[in-house]
């Protein structure tokens, strides 16, 4: 079986060039920008709690980024609502008190 064999060759010199390729490609590095946003402070005390837990919980996934882009003036509902989003979709251990403080200084200062 001529065929068969000269086929696997063909196989075989495939592999050989494309491990060859993989082993010569130069490494990359990226220059990654330092995250540069910070949560906003609390216009006053009363969220205090609520930045800390929020300074906590919130940047272990992604940067404040996302808080920030949201429309300015979502409201309470909005944030109460992201929040949940973000314990019952995306699993982010964060206790109820904890996410109930985020959402009243988020709803305040975004
Ligand atoms: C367990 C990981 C995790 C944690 C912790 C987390 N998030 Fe997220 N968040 C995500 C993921 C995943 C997305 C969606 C990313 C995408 O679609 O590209 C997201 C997206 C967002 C967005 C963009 C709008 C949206 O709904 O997709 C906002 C705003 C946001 N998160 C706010 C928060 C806030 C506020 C907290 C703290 C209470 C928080 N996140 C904590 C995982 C997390």
């Amino acid at each position: 079986m001529p065929r068969r064999l000269s086929r696997s060759r063909a196989c075989l010199a495939a592999l050989v060039a494309l491990s060859a390729g993989a082993a010569l490609a130069a490494p990359r590095s990226y220059a990654v920008p330092e995250p540069t946003a910070e949560l906003r402070p609390p216009a006053d005390g009363a969220h205090a709690a609520g930045f800390a837990a929020a300074q906590a919980n919130c940047m272990t996934c992604h940067s404040v980024d996302y808080i920030a882009m949201q429309p300015p003036g979502k409201g309470r509902a909005f944030w109460e609502a992201e929040v949940t989003k973000m314990i019952k979709v995306y699993r982010a251990p964060i206790d109820e008190a904890d996410g109930r403080a985020i959402a009243a200084y988020l709803s305040a200062q975004y």
